[in-house]
């Protein structure tokens, strides 16, 4: 489902002290990454902050780029795909991000029907299911509210029922908890384990010891962008 193979990352410099062009200095942020996960596996992805946990979740969700090594998505090399597999590539994976993302424009309920939406469901389905979703993470009443009007938590549980929502065959979730109490943690761990039971492969960033502790399964641990454990 994923694998890695002497993969490393290095951020181009950009902006005023230093224009990104050719011979830019870039840091390299990543360094010679090897593993792989199973379709239907579980790993849980730890490190100080700064030690590149975003940065690897990037490369698993295509937004950034490999410098060296390989990646395999799928089965597929993703070097190798055109920008349109890409998006399609992209489509079967459910990111909650660190920072959530959600449109500010949009209301909770449409925010979470976008993916269905792109999927082209029909509307009955999607109210069925963002419905749903949004009452399991204990939102049924802030269906209208716009991000702005969401607390953290609130927002946090927004951007997890949009990820799991069209039932992702990958889900990467950034410190899906950073924001959630210790009920709200759990009920999350229910839903995933649940859709990784149905065999999404899933990878939990996460600093929370305790939650690892209660959820026992295999670690990618990073330290300073290498990988000092993985299984
Ligand atoms: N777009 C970028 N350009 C340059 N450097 C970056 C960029 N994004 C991240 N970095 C650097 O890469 C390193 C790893 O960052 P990353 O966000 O992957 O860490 P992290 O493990 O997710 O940390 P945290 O636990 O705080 O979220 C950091 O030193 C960071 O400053
Ligand atoms: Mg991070």
């Amino acid at each position: 489902m994923v694998r890695f193979e002497s993969v490393g990352l290095a951020y181009r410099h950009t902006g005023r002290h230093g224009a990104g062009r050719d011979g830019t200095p870039s840091t390299q942020i990543l360094h010679d990454l090897n593993f792989e996960i199973a379709a239907g596996g579980f790993r849980w992805l730890t490190g100080a902050s700064g030690a590149g946990k975003t940065s690897l979740l990037k490369l698993m969700y295509l937004a950034e780029h490999p410098s060296r090594g390989r990646i395999s998505l799928f089965q597929t090399d993703i070097s190798r795909v055109d920008r349109r597999t890409s998006s399609l590539l992209r489509r079967r994976i459910g990111v909650v991000y660190q920072d959530f993302r959600l449109l500010p424009h949009l209301s909770a309920y449409d925010n979470v029907a976008l993916p269905l939406r792109l999927a082209r469901k029909t509307e009955i389905r999607v109210r069925a299911d963002v419905t749903e979703l949004l009452r399991w993470v204990g939102l049924s009443g802030r269906l209208d509210s716009r991000p702005d009007e969401l607390s953290g938590g609130e927002q946090q549980r927004v951007a997890i029922a949009r990820a799991v929502v069209a039932r992702p065959a990958l889900l990467l979730a950034d410190e899906p908890t950073g924001n959630l109490d210790d009920d709200q943690a759990q009920r999350l761990m229910l839903l995933i384990t649940a859709l990784n039971r149905l065999n999404t492969t899933v990878v939990v960033a996460t600093h929370n010891t305790a939650l690892i502790a209660r959820h026992p399964a295999p670690v990618l641990e990073l330290s300073a962008g290498r990988l000092i454990r993985h299984g």
